[in-house]
């Protein structure tokens, strides 16, 4: 028999048929359910886009009033999972903090009937609602601040920044976080939905399936790009030291930090929007250095690694976004879950509607027919 070929990763293997969304990395084109993310990202709220990657179409005014209806009553945490986020570590971070508080909120909701439709989307609901609110109070708690009761009148974008701050954000704030949210909802089989889809094989659920999913986009190497992104920009400490701290990266084949994809070879489209909202926000609530050193990067990065497709990626401006938001650095990997939870849901409902057990091969290493030696008789 012949070995198969293994590819490391699975790069580039197929795991599953999927419509939720599409990428061309060569022309830069990233689509949910055939919609380019430049439009979303102009016209569509995080609730329509949600919407869209659950149901594969847009939303008439009716159903997406009525899904803002149905997700709204959901803000609101169970006293149990008060209590349990009250007994978390403080130091621990917060998305270990996430993946634990979502598969508790398994435990306090009511079981879901994987073959019923209107069973999967209750599920659905109250992890999209329940994620943020989880995220803003142990955030909270973290500060020793009280907690804030959710205000289901608000977008669970705005309803964040409330239960995070205790302040109801400016429409530009709001418009802005909810923004990233659509540009972060949903990416293809990245390594989080991929393991989202592998639980949800095993029929254990949408609060298993999401919880194993915040613990993968935790990772460094997916997740927590945009973290390091903010610290290179203070590292360079402004634009009029960008270009010395550039060439010496260069010099040293050191990895720019925001630059690069593995699948986009031209700018990641979703950077060009967070540009835009990058702009939009040090407009209207004053520049930065840290925004100027990286517009300073990148036209450098342009000249120097253009030619090879590296490129600004999601996360070289999303950092500075957020911290202009006065979100802390350790949080912007749980808004990147709190967004992409409609997309692992997503997967999640496709999974469901044709589910097939996840068991891949692999190439055995080993040795065989080892010798048994009794305890005593082993060197
Ligand atoms: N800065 C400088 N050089 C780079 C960069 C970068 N950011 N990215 C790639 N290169 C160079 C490498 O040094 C390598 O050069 P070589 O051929 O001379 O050895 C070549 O390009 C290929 O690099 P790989 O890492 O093999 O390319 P790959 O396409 O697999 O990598 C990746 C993609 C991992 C994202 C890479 O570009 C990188 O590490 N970027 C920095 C980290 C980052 O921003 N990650 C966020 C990604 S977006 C997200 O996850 C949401």
């Amino acid at each position: 028999m012949s070995t198969p070929e293994l590819v490391p990763g699975l790069a580039g293997v197929p795991a599953a048929e999927s419509s939720v969304s599409f990428i061309d990395g060569t022309q830069g084109i990233l689509a949910y359910r055939g919609h380019r993310i430049e439009v979303l990202a102009e016209k569509s709220t995080f609730e329509e886009t949600t919407w869209l990657l659950w149901n594969g179409v847009l939303p008439t005014r009716a159903q997406l009033d009525a899904f803002k209806q149905e997700l709204q009553p959901y803000y609101a945490l169970a006293p149990e999972l008060v209590a349990a986020l009250k007994a978390l570590p403080r130091k621990g971070h917060p998305m270990e903090a996430l993946q634990a508080m979502v598969a508790m909120l398994g435990m306090v909701s009511p079981a879901c009937d994987l073959k019923d439709e209107a069973s999967r989307h209750d599920a659905s609901l109250r992890v999209l609602a329940a994620v943020p609110v989880l995220v803003a109070c142990f955030e909270r708690l973290r500060r020793g601040e009280e907690l804030v009761e959710p205000d289901p009148s608000l977008s669970i974008a705005a309803n964040f920044l409330w239960c995070m701050n205790g302040v109801k954000p400016s429409a530009i704030e709001e418009r802005i976080l909810d923004c990233a949210l659509v540009l972060h909802a949903e990416h293809t089989m990245n390594a989080s939905t991929f393991a989202c889809r592998v639980v949800a094989s095993t029929e254990t659920g949408a609060y298993t399936a999401v919880s194993g999913a915040v613990g993968t986009l935790y990772g460094p190497l997916h997740g927590g790009a945009n973290e390091r992104v903010l610290k290179q920009l203070e590292e360079i400490g402004g634009p009029e030291n960008a270009k010395a701290w550039f060439d010496a990266k260069v010099a040293a084949k050191a990895k720019v930090m925001g630059l690069g994809h593995r699948v986009y070879k031209t700018k990641d489209p979703r950077a060009h929007s967070l540009q835009n909202l990058a702009r939009e926000l040090f407009e209207s609530h004053g520049s930065t250095p840290l925004y100027d050193t990286a517009l300073e990067i990148e036209r450098l990065a342009a000249d120097t690694f253009g030619s090879r497709g590296i490129w600004p990626n999601v996360d070289f401006f999303s950092g500075i976004v957020y911290q202009k938001l006065g979100i802390p650095t350790d949080v912007f990997t749980p808004i990147f879950a709190i967004a992409r939870t409609a997309g692992w849901l997503a997967h999640w409902r496709e999974q469901m509607g044709d589910n097939k057990l996840f068991r891949p091969g692999q190439i055995y290493t080993g040795v065989h027919d080892a010798e048994w030696k009794d305890l005593d008789d082993r060197g």
